[in-house]
């Protein structure tokens, strides 16, 4: 008989959960990155701006084979090359090309990126490029060799190119284009600014040829005591086994792979995740050939009526907006170190809850995040009125949804998928966000569905939420703008809010611009103390709404649009930051600090 302690190997009972989940498509994304071996592409890359994308269309307007893609190098004297990666400027990957040089600041177009990296092939091993994400539309070239394209700014894509590597050197390309269209998601209006560039890391990975691609292992849909999941193996034969293990419970699992895929579930009792709490487990996902660690947080999330709770216990969700900008440098985060100070802040104000807007943040962001024991909203930039009729848009959307969902579904802090923002009443539009909730569904039944509405009317006595796609999602977030695009700033403590939903509702937006440093009467506009009356009327506006389940003000720090000219004040800040781009904190700040604090007092 083994000795009780070293190990205790359970062979559960093996059975396959045929959930819908598991034929759902995922993006065809390798789960996990951050355990695998990777060679970074991070840092200089050689660039050239290309406005006109000459390098990709000859003057037909033709695509052609000669493009700046190929690298081109003179071969002889009379050789004519018009362009030179190797004698051209450099940008810093990751990161937007908009802060790194003023010339670029305003940029919005093609800007070509080249970088050389040594490869020593291995045999029995496949080589993925792996992007985490590249704003806007993104062509990848591999030694003059097409790869393929990704659109969307926010999310990962990867291409296999085990038989496309050379030995020795090897050179990328990649074709960035981050020009506004219509049809694009999001559209041409947004109010942040549009930086464009590779704006976060890039890996070659090398793993086994059979290798642990993709896993879902999170505690079974309303219950405390199954964890269960799925796990797929590229390149495995019908019969290989896959072990899932959670050391610390003294649990393991075997499961036979059939088509690439096993199912499993385990009998056990984790000590749930939750914000007081964020208890993270060792997984480790083992085949013959790979090994795959995860840290995992185990919770249960769900609504009563309109109650979010968490692990069955009511939760009210002490929130604030972040965008996905630097304090200090500004533009885009691009290390954990900028992330933390993000969460730090929030951490200070009293929060629980964050809303990443308006598209998903880093992969680092939400995983520093869940060690922090925040609650996670994350969306995707349907924003304000894209094309609803669009089949590619929607072909667009759904993708960046799915990508969103693949790279996070292992999560615990992540608890809202938000399908869109501030979108207009329509059928289409209904329609459109109606099939992504179901489509995200359909690949996660185990979370709740958002979306961010400003469509309030009047009802008896105040505002009344009735908007149709309050019927399609779990959970209703609206914004509103009282004493600042509507109302008198006193007027809002008053206000009524009645629903036709029995459904939770998040306060996702409210708020007022302030220049950090400008004071005066609460009734000048962008000074300080017009911010903070704003937060305190609205703050007693919100304590009177019974089905109000949290809230996320807009936003924890000023933020750049091109939206926001104002001299002197905005200089392209929206400045509704409750902290400035500079770090510093505004009255405001300390008026939501104390209502958070007062709600811990309870
Ligand atoms: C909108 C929108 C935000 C925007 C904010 C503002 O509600 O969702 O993206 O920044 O209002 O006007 O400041």
């Amino acid at each position: 008989m083994k000795s009780l302690n070293n190990c205790i190997l359970i062979l559960l009972t093996i059975f396959s959960i045929a959930t819908t989940a598991q034929e759902a498509n995922y993006a065809d994304l390798l789960q996990n990155i951050d355990a695998r071996e990777k060679t970074s592409l991070n840092g200089k890359w050689d660039i050239i701006v290309d406005p006109l994308e000459n390098g990709f269309y000859n003057h037909r307007l033709q695509e052609y084979d000669k493009g700046y893609f190929k690298n081109a190098k003179m071969q002889s004297p009379s050789d004519l090359i018009e362009y030179n990666f190797d004698t051209s400027l450099q940008l810093n990957v990751p990161g937007d090309w908009n802060t790194q040089m003023d010339k670029l600041y305003y940029y919005e177009g093609t800007l070509w990126y080249k970088k050389d990296f040594n490869y020593t092939p291995t045999s029995d091993q496949e080589s993925l490029l792996y992007f985490e994400a590249v704003n806007y539309e993104a062509i990848v070239y591999l030694n003059g060799e097409k790869l393929g394209k990704h659109v969307g700014g926010y999310t990962p894509f990867q291409f296999n190119v085990t038989d496309k590597l050379v030995e020795g050197n090897n050179f990328v390309v990649v074709k960035v284009d981050n020009k506004r269209k219509k049809e694009n998601v999001p559209t041409v209006n947004q109010d942040w600014w549009n930086y464009g560039g590779i704006t976060r890391s890039v890996h070659l990975i090398n793993v086994p040829k059979t290798h642990i691609e993709d896993y879902s292992v999170q505690l079974e849909k309303g219950t405390t005591n199954t964890i269960s999941g799925w796990v797929t193996v590229a390149n495995s034969t019908n019969g290989d086994a896959v072990s899932i293990k959670i050391p610390e419970l003294k649990k393991t699992v075997l499961a036979t792979l059939k088509n690439g895929k096993a199912s499993f579930a385990i009998n056990a009792k984790p000590n749930l995740w939750s914000p007081n709490s964020p208890k993270l487990y060792e997984a480790i996902i083992e085949t013959s050939t790979d090994k795959v660690i995860d840290n995992i947080g185990f919770r249960n999330i769900s609504t009563d009526g309109s109650k979010i709770l968490v692990n069955g216990k009511e939760t009210f969700l002490k929130g604030i907006s972040i965008h996905e900008e630097a304090a200090f440098k500004t533009g885009r985060v691009v290390s954990v170190e900028e992330c933390k100070v993000l969460l730090n802040w929030a951490k200070e104000l009293g929060c629980n809850f964050l809303r990443l807007a308006h598209y998903p943040h880093s992969e680092a962001m939400v995983k520093e995040a869940e060690k922090m024991g925040f609650l996670i909203w994350s969306e995707i930039p349907v924003y304000w009125t894209i094309q609803f009729e669009n089949q590619d848009t929607y072909a667009n959307a759904e993708n960046q949804l799915a990508e969103m969902i693949s790279r996070d579904k292992n999560r615990a802090s992540v608890i809202l998928w938000s399908m869109a923002n501030e979108t207009p009443e329509s059928e289409s539009r209904l329609s459109f966000i109606s099939n992504l909730a179901e489509k995200a569904r359909e690949l996660d039944n185990t979370r709740l569905i958002t979306a961010a509405l400003d469509t309030q009317g009047k009802g008896d006595d105040g505002n009344l939420i009735e908007d149709p796609l309050g019927e399609v999602v779990d959970v209703i977030g609206i914004n509103n703008y009282c004493g600042w695009y509507y109302g008198d700033v006193d007027s809002c403590s008053s206000i009524k809010w009645a629903s036709a939903y029995n459904k939770p509702m998040i306060m996702s937006e409210i708020g007022g611009g302030a220049l950090y440093g400008l004071h005066g009467d609460a009734n000048e506009r962008w000074t300080e103390e017009y911010q903070d009356a704003l937060f305190k009327s609205n703050i007693e506006m919100m304590k009177n709404i019974e089905f109000m389940t949290g809230l996320s003000p807009w936003i924890l720090m000023d933020f750049r649009s091109s939206r926001r000219p104002l001299r002197r004040i905005q200089d392209d800040f929206n400045r509704k930051g409750l902290i400035s781009e500079q770090g510093m904190k505004k009255k405001a700040f300390f008026t939501l600090q104390e209502y958070y604090l007062e709600m811990d007092e309870k």
